[in-house]
């Protein structure tokens, strides 16, 4: 019986526009793409979209750093995105922003509603504050030594040398990542979901008592226990605004105040559907709507339940729209057996793989790996070259490498109908076709790695039966020819089969081979299981094995890449971190600032100091009164560039006498030391004597 047609809406998480894709965010996208293109093959009205997350406090201080409009840099990250996944075949329905008018409207609204309905409170509170960058600082953003092991340069919420998490407040020397000062609690007003006002509701829609089938069942059978424990913990109230400066949507009569970005990304996956609907003609409610009868999956990483499963369930509850039909999240990954490190290499871009490897290849390894439990995955480079070789490579794409030459030249690409094939025989054949029950079952329940073990169970058979019946042989004797026949329609319809099941994982490979070698004008559907080709076009080289030398290129790449990212970030770092190693003293009154005699003077002679390392000797004139100064930059300035040139002079510090005679003033210069350092000048007009104040 055919199965009646379903109406999906499948999202992945949106991508930060901060930085580029990894292959850590490849897993979720890979394994979206494979389940969505499986519904689609299936028949299903199946839409999937998604869009950069573009809002955020990184997002605003990058965009600084590189000296151009945030606009400026989310179009150039969603452009670089966009190209990364469409490299890796991920075949989104609508790809969006966050920073849209659909976004703004939807957000606004859903504020609106759930203000409406008494679930926003709002409070003062106390926050960490940058009093030098004049703005409220994110914790990622403190950083301090850590309270527990002391090591120093820790970020405000966790510790990377001892892995303990605590709170800003708790850091040892707390200063701002971004000025070096010490940040100041200041109070601000803040607005709060209180998520507080869903527990029933959560609690009914996480855990429910009896259901009646699996769309009653929203989260994963770990992640449910999870949420007990979080349920234990008590359900907080969630700060849902931030200070201005900030990027990303105003709140509605709050001038200043800004929606937090994890409330509008959410948001995201209705805009950027909306935003399809527009294109399409699709109706938006009939998806969002109270009543959709529309299925709706939200694909994530562990590291993001709680926004997904407790935060967004309810903000959609209280604003009056359907809740996801299921929640399916994923692990991370690990390369190597380890947490990706940029100075190991493993930080892989999805550019530089791309630069080295084919996208299929990493889909094919990832989906031997993905399951539908919240499990890491580990890419061990080495397994990774020698199963695409030898399984994907080595066994299923054979197939056709070996078997189609056969019918070319010896049937002219005509190949016997299954009608034709001699019994016990076929029944080879009526096994292979026997699976697709069982994979489609898999590909459903996301069970990907035993897909792939399918298929190479299968393309074991096929090769075993190809090497028994000895083609090459069979060839050579004429009498055999009607035998040569069947044995190679055989394989090929064997191949047909496997390239439909594993059209999901390879599409690009599954089109090659429709288009080219079956001549079919569209890509395969589930339903071309049930028809067979009738000829084949020869036989075009469909992919090679990876050439292992690619991956050390790859990962030195990588580190190469790390490096210039790291060395852009620096800028910034260098730029702080004088204040970093000398903060701002403590504040002083006027008259103290008023008791330093600051004058303008003229360096009117400067000369060596004979056994002195690093000072020079200067004659300085105060406009009328001559001085003599002894300066620590021998290094930084010839006595011949410094003649007649103004400078800034204190000139009422007490006489100090020193070895090589008696310094009456002293000369201001900035920077760290030695060649680097710089003596201050006035600007044209200022005069020899005149006071700086
Ligand atoms: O964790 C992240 O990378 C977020 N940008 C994911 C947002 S998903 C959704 F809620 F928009
Ligand atoms: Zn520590």
């Amino acid at each position: 019986m055919p199965e009646k047609k379903r109406k999906i809406l499948v999202t992945s998480a949106l991508p930060y526009a901060n930085g580029p894709l990894h292959l850590g965010h490849l897993v979720e996208y890979i394994q979206t793409d494979i389940w969505v293109r499986f519904q689609k093959m299936r028949g299903h009205e199946c839409w999937y979209v998604c869009a950069d997350d573009t809002h955020g406090t990184p997002v605003m201080l990058r965009a600084q750093q590189e000296g151009i409009a945030p606009e400026q840099l989310i179009a150039r990250m969603g452009a670089e995105h966009k190209r990364d996944f469409d490299d890796f075949g991920i075949g989104f329905d609508n790809y969006y922003s966050t920073h849209s008018d659909e976004n703004r409207e939807l957000v606004t609204e859903i504020y609106k509603r759930l203000s409406k309905a008494g679930h926003i409170s709002r409070r003062t509170i106390k926050q960490a504050y940058d009093p030098v960058k004049n703005m409220f600082l994110p914790d990622r953003f403190i950083k301090g030594t850590c309270p527990r092991c002391n090591t120093p340069d820790q970020y405000g919420d966790s510790c990377e040398n001892c892995g303990a998490t605590y709170s800003p407040t708790e850091l040892k020397n707390p200063v701002s990542a971004l000025s070096g000062v010490p940040p100041v609690q200041k109070d601000s007003e803040h607005f709060f979901f209180k998520l507080g006002d869903f527990k029933d509701f959560l609690r009914m829609w996480l855990f429910p008592r009896e259901h009646k089938n699996d769309r009653d069942i929203h989260v994963q059978a770990e992640v449910a226990n999870k949420l007990d424990e979080w349920f234990d913990a008590g359900l907080k109230d969630w700060d849902i605004s931030r200070d201005a400066p900030y990027f990303g949507f105003e709140i509605p009569d709050a001038p200043g105040k800004y929606f937090y970005v994890w409330l509008d990304a959410p948001v995201g996956y209705m805009a950027s559907f909306q935003n399809l609907c527009a294109k399409k003609g699709l109706k938006f409610d009939d998806f969002w709507g109270k009543d959709s009868q529309a299925e709706l999956y939200h694909f994530i990483g562990k590291d993001i339940l709680y926004f997904h499963t407790l935060f967004w369930p309810a903000m959609l509850e209280g604003a009056g729209f359907r809740k996801p039909t299921s929640v399916f999240a994923h692990g991370f990954l690990t390369i190597n057996g380890t947490k990706m490190s940029k100075s190991r290499g493993t930080f892989i871009t999805a550019r530089s793989y791309l630069n080295h490897l084919n996208p299929e290849y990493l889909r094919y390894y990832f989906a031997a790996k993905l399951g539908p439990r919240v499990e890491d995955i580990d890419l061990n480079l080495e397994d990774f070259v020698a199963r695409i070789n030898s399984d994907l490579v080595g066994k299923y794409i054979n197939i056709a490498s070996r078997t189609a030459s056969f019918i070319t030249k010896h049937f002219n690409g005509q190949l016997l109908a299954v009608q034709q094939f001699t019994k016990g025989d076929s029944n080879y054949i009526d096994g292979v076709r026997g699976s697709a029950f069982q994979i489609a079952e898999a590909y459903e329940a996301r069970e990907f790695g035993k897909v792939v073990r399918e298929a190479m169970r299968i393309a074991d058979g096929v090769n075993q039966y190809f090497d028994q019946h000895k083609p090459w042989e069979l060839a050579k004797d004429p009498k055999r020819r009607e035998e040569l026949h069947q044995v190679c329609s055989r394989c090929v319809h064997a191949f047909y089969m496997l390239t439909i099941f594993l059209e999901p994982i390879l599409p690009k490979t599954a089109e090659r081979v429709a288009r080219e070698f079956f001549e079919k004008s569209e890509r395969f559907r589930w339903s071309d299981l049930e028809t067979f080709p009738v000829c084949i076009n020869p036989y075009q080289h469909l992919a090679t094995r990876v050439d292992p030398k690619s991956i050390p290129a790859l990962l030195d790449e990588s580190q190469k890449d790390m490096k210039t990212m790291a060395e852009k970030t620096s800028a910034t770092i260098t730029e702080t971190s004088d204040l970093a190693r000398h903060p701002i003293l403590p504040e002083i009154s006027y008259d103290d600032f008023a008791k330093v005699d600051l004058r303008i003077a003229r360096i009117v002679k400067a000369s060596h100091v004979e056994g002195a390392d690093k000072l020079l000797e200067m004659t300085v004139d105060l406009g009328g009164v001559t001085r003599t100064v002894f300066a620590g930059i021998k290094e930084a300035y010839k006595p011949e560039d410094l003649e007649g040139r103004l400078t800034v002079v204190v000139a009422n510090l007490a006489p100090r006498k020193m070895k090589f005679g008696l310094s009456e003033g002293m000369v201001l210069a900035a920077g760290p030391g030695k060649k680097d350092l710089w003596i201050l000048s006035p600007d044209t007009g200022a005069q020899p004597g005149m006071r700086v104040k």
